[in-house]
């Protein structure tokens, strides 16, 4: 069973077969599914696929591209939705330094606001942090977030930071990016952490694994991730699958 922790179906690259897409989802090893906003729009679209198919869940949250979004009237938001039936965490929230740096007051700020507000609701958040490692794992710290955990997703830093996110209580999202030749940080990571703090991921449409690198990416294609993650620890895919698959639904705190 393979239980996919990051996912945007609600993006226009699914708008000409959605349906068709994830009806291929419920006759494959795919058993559960979490859609993450990235702003208030792609948070009521997750919560509206949470509610028609049974093996999806929901996140809600303003990812940093969207960070003025997280005013007063945004966050009042946000906490509305957080009351909705499957939503599961607050995300995808965090700091993107790599499309830009000028704005990282303001990044920071709908960064630390929806951290207290995922404190506030008990909910994990979901981390999404590019070229800004220090000050992602400060303001984590700072804020107590470890209190309701999560996970940092796609996770791109080096091994010693996914240890320092895993002792906070953290999970490390894995995806396509594991397959790629040149992801020397990110498979040295897979084998240092260890399996019990490891979830899978797809972030999709975005980052389809090798073979599909540049493709849209679906859940389906998961199976290459689990296979590149068993043959860097030296285990089992069946393994992989299993464990990750519990992880996610204690981190989701979601009874199966
Ligand atoms: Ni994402």
């Amino acid at each position: 069973m393979i239980f996919d922790t990051h996912a945007h179906y609600d993006d226009d690259a699914f708008d000409g077969d959605r349906d068709k897409v994830i009806d291929d989802l419920i006759k494959s090893d795919v058993r559960k599914i979490v859609n993450v906003g990235a702003n208030l729009a792609t948070s009521l679209n997750s919560i509206e696929l949470a509610h028609k198919y049974d093996f999806f869940y929901a996140a809600v949250g303003v990812h940093p591209d969207d960070a003025l979004e997280v005013n007063d009237e945004g966050i009042s938001k946000i906490r509305a939705m957080c009351e909705e039936k499957k939503v599961v965490a607050v995300g995808e929230i965090g700091l993107d330094y790599y499309w830009n740096k000028d704005n990282a007051e303001v990044q920071k700020n709908a960064f630390i606001r929806q951290i207290e507000l995922a404190k506030e609701m008990n909910l994990p958040i979901i981390v999404h942090s590019r070229e800004a490692a220090k000050d992602t794992m400060d303001i984590l710290s700072e804020y107590a977030a470890g209190k309701v955990g999560g996970v940092v997703h796609c996770f791109s830093y080096s091994p010693e930071i996914a240890l320092e996110a895993v002792k906070m209580g953290f999970y490390i999202g894995v995806g396509g990016v594991v397959t790629f030749k040149n992801a020397k940080k990110l498979k040295e990571t897979v084998e240092i952490i260890p399996l019990e703090k490891i979830v899978l991921e797809t972030d999709c449409p975005y980052l389809a694994p090798t073979p599909f690198r540049g493709e849209r990416n679906s859940s389906l294609f998961l199976e290459y991730v689990v296979e590149e993650i068993a043959r860097l620890k030296g285990i089992d895919g069946n393994e992989v699958k299993e464990v990750t698959y519990q992880n996610a639904l204690e981190m989701y705190k979601i009874k199966d």
